[in-house]
This record gives C-alpha cells, structure tokens and sequence, in this order.
C-alpha cells in the first residue's frame, strides 16, 4: 500500500477526501497534518480529529499534527459561507479521536520523508504553507518525497476570483515554492473538480448504506451544496479534495499533462492564478503532471464504494 500524508483545512470536503483515504486499502494513512484555510487552524485541527473518529480501523492509530496558523505573507482569510462556522457543519458529530502532537506539521512532514526517501506522497488539500515551511527548512526534502499530489489551482477559471482558486489565493507565496522546489507534482485543479458535482442522487447513494460515516458526509455535502447552487448554479458541492486523493489511488479516473506552472504572487486581480502553460508557449521545463480530464462517474462510484465500507 502506498504511504501517504493527508495535510489539509477540514473543512467539508476535506473530511471527505479523508475519509475516501481511510476507507481504501491500498493507501496507508501515515499521519494528518493541518493547517489554517477554510477554518482557522484551532478548528481545522479539532475537525481533524472528528474525522479520525468517523474513520474506522484504519484511523484509529493515525496521529495528527497541527501546522501553519496563518499563510507565509499574506493575511488569513477563512471561507465560512462554503463550510459553515465550525467547518464540519452536521449535528451529532463525534467527539475528536485525538488532540495534536506537539511536533510542528512541517518538521512531521520533514522526519517521516526521511525515514522512507522516494516513498512518501503527500495529499495536499489546502494551502501550501506547510509544505512551503518544510521545503525551506529541508531543502532536500523536494528530492526525498515520492510525489505531492495537491487540489488547488485551475488550468482556467477560479473560484476565489476569476483568476485564482482559493487553496492557490490563500497562501500564493507556498504555492509558488512548492511549484518552484522540484518536488514530483500533480495538480488536481478547478478544471476536473468542477466537473464532480455530488448532487442530490449521489448524496442519497452515500446515505443509503446507512453508516455513520456516509450519513455524516451526505450532511455536510448536503449543506455545502446551498452555495454551490447559490454561486454557481450547480446541481450540488463540487468534490474538489476527494478528487486529490482519488488521483493517488487511482490515477487512471483523471487525463494527465505534464507542462510546466507558475504561480502568480504579485498583488492584483491575477494573484494566486496558477499560470498552466498548456500548449508549451514557454519552453520552461515541465514541473507538474496537471489532471486535465476526469471521468466524473467513475469517480462517484469509486468514492461510494469506498465510503459504505467506514463504520
Ligand atoms: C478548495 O478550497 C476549499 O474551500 C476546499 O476545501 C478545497 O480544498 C476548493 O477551491
Ligand atoms: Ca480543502
């Protein structure tokens, strides 16, 4: 099974990106690493700790690291009309399995890498302040990771603003030393996330089995779903981290281009743009694998059949 750190903001579909993650077996769960984003990082790190108790076997001996409370630069800005107050917006959630090591995320991320050179991939579904911190602390890490595969960014159009999606406008300055470092990267961005809408059939197939888990994540996408109808019109949530982690676990559901990215950091209306150079204008070497084709369906099946297997 393929080692894996989940750092993230839960944050509604970061829990289920979560919980996609422990319900399959060929990933093993290594540890969760949080950080400030939809929520701020108090939250993001209790939330953590609930999903660990929604989990199943495979949490239960997870441990959980808190990391950055704010971006590297720029102010924090948290994103409560998508993900309610608490960011895990259901009632009868249960108690947090556990509370954070004392280790901070990044240098978490650091000590296990280089317990296992080439062998550890992060799932990133937040901003990149963590990964940012790590990189500049251990350079070498960029060498010693198997693969980040982070939800953030766009090939187009974002969310945040027209130009940038919200885990890439966050933290922009992390972005762009990650996309710099040389680290093996994937990009599961806006374009193949826009494209998985969990609408109210596939909501009622997570509730069907009549677990906890998939009752719990039916609430949250259920309420998730209001701004996404309000804002974009769409039929449900759009299931932007959970299409991150299926990535690691089944590469095959998403099309994939290498071509190199920037990130762009000055201050405008384009901060936070994540500049894909799709047809190779720049001559720049390569430094991502951007997904730009997903089979949504697929996709929605493998995450349902995942999720009725949690307690
Ligand atoms: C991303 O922003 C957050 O609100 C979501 O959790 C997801 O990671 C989508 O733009
Ligand atoms: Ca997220």
């Amino acid at each position: 099974s393929l080692p894996v750190i989940l750092d993230g903001d839960p944050g509604v579909d970061d829990a289920a990106a979560w919980l996609l993650a422990f319900a399959s077996p060929e990933l093993r769960v290594l540890g969760l690493t949080t950080t400030h984003g939809n929520v701020g990082l108090d939250r993001t790190t209790h939330n953590a700790g609930v999903v660990l108790a929604l989990g199943g076997e495979a949490a239960r001996g997870v441990p959980l690291y808190a990391g950055a409370d704010r971006p590297l630069l720029r102010a924090p800005e948290e994103a409560h009309a998508v993900h309610g107050q608490s960011g895990l917006p259901a009632r009868d959630l249960p108690a947090p399995l556990r509370t954070p090591e004392t280790e901070h995320a990044a240098l978490f991320l650091i000590r296990v890498a280089r317990a296992a050179p080439g062998e550890v991939t992060v799932i990133a579904t937040g901003p990149l302040t963590n990964l940012a911190l790590a990189l500049r602390l251990a350079p070498d890490l960029a060498g010693l990771l198997r693969e980040v595969v982070w939800m953030g960014g766009s090939t187009g159009q974002g969310n945040r603003t027209p130009a940038a999606e919200a885990n890439a406008l966050t933290d922009p300055h992390a972005a762009a030393v990650v996309f710099g470092s040389g680290v093996p990267l994937r990009m599961v961005g806006l374009n193949v996330t826009m494209q998985c809408i969990a609408g109210p059939g596939r909501v009622a197939a997570l509730r069907a089995p009549g677990n906890r888990a998939g009752a719990v994540t039916a609430e949250l996408l259920e309420f998730y779903a209001d701004f996404y109808r309000r804002r974009y019109g769409l039929d449900g949530g759009a299931m932007h981290d959970p299409l991150a982690v299926a990535a690691a676990l089944r590469p095959d559901l998403l099309t994939w281009q290498a071509m190199p990215v920037t990130v762009d950091t000055a201050e405008g209306p384009n901060q936070g743009r994540t500049v894909c150079d799709l047809y190779g204008v720049t001559g720049a070497p390569a430094n991502a694998r951007v997904a730009v084709g997903v089979d949504a369906p697929a996709f929605f099946g493998l995450f349902t059949e995942r999720l009725a297997r949690l307690p």
